[in-house]
């Protein structure tokens, strides 16, 4: 049985504060931008076209209701920045630059471009491009961040990565150019938890963490449309075998532990992943 509960206002730990989710319109980046602004947290979302703005719109909406009587609430608002764009980074930092005086605390790389592909039937120009959305955004948005100091002391970064860089799944073919990117993000992760936390080149985002929370099966948009043959397969060797039962999880789920890595109680975890999967894959 779930325990998720409706939106409502947390101990406001972040007041003050700025993050960017990337993928904030719905799903698992939602409700990690929905759990952060609860705590104070203003927020830049990002989608992948403007005809999407529409729903940070409701989001904010929703953080607003939240707030309603208090006298300084956090803002919430968007920026079409896709993923597959080689200017995406830019986007995101201009954006940042107009609406929140060019300072970020919180990075959440949330979005993905994921395909499913077979071996046998894989293009180099597929890989290219799920390399450029998945890969190569994350790097650049982090890579502008820190070139124009925007990240402050003690900021996070959390990349959302997946189980599928850890646990060998039967009856879900076509995972490879997913599982490259998933591991990709653990181990860029790592890096950016050496050369950002205690670099002295970048005295002024000293204490920046870098985390990657390994997510699994979750009820969104993402796998709503699965083939119920896939979906039979997930039932039995993904959620079958969650010590905490087999259900899907929620996005409020992740959000929390996501929610976690983003506030002032993490600041001594860095270049860790953690599961976020009701037990499916444990890290040692
Ligand atoms: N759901 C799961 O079971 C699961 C499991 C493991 C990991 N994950 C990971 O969790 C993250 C979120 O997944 P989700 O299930 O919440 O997905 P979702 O419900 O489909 O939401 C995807 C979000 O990403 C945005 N997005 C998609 N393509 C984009 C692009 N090209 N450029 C910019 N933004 C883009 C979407 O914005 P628009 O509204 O504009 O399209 C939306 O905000 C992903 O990294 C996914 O790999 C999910």
């Amino acid at each position: 049985m779930s325990e998720i509960q409706a939106p409502r206002l947390r101990e406001q730990d972040l007041t003050g504060k700025v993050a960017v989710v990337t993928g904030a319109t719905r799903g698992i980046g939602r409700a990690i931008a929905l759990q952060l602004a609860s705590r104070g947290c203003s927020i830049l979302g990002t989608c992948s076209g403007p005809d999407s703005l529409i729903l940070i719109d409701s989001l904010a909406h929703t953080v607003s209701n939240l707030y309603s009587g208090h006298t300084s609430p956090p803002k919430v608002t968007g920026v079409a920045a896709n993923i597959k764009d080689p200017d995406c980074a830019q986007k995101i930092a201009q954006a940042l630059e107009r609406k929140f005086d060019g300072h970020v605390d919180i990075l959440v790389n949330n979005a993905a471009h994921p395909i499913r592909a077979k071996i046998g039937e894989i293009e180099p120009q597929l890989v290219s491009e799920v390399i450029t959305a998945n890969i190569q955004t994350p790097i650049m948005v982090v890579n502008e961040f820190v070139k124009r100091k925007m990240f402050r002391k003690g900021s996070r970064i959390v990349n959302i990565g997946s189980d599928s860089a850890r646990a060998s799944i039967p009856g879900l073919p076509g995972r490879s150019l997913y599982t490259m990117f998933k591991s990709a993000l653990e181990g860029l992760s790592r890096a950016w938890a050496d050369e950002l936390g205690a670099n002295p080149d970048l005295e002024f985002m000293k204490g920046t963490t870098a985390n990657t929370v390994a997510v699994g099966f979750t009820e969104t948009d993402l796998v709503s449309k699965m083939p119920p043959a896939m979906r039979e397969a997930v039932n039995q060797n993904v959620l079958a075998k969650q010590s905490l039962g087999p259900r899907a999880a929620l996005p409020e789920d992740v959000a929390d532990i996501v929610g976690f890595l983003c506030g002032p109680d993490s600041r001594w975890v860095t270049g860790s992943v953690v599961s976020a999967d009701g037990g499916f894959v444990k890290i040692l």
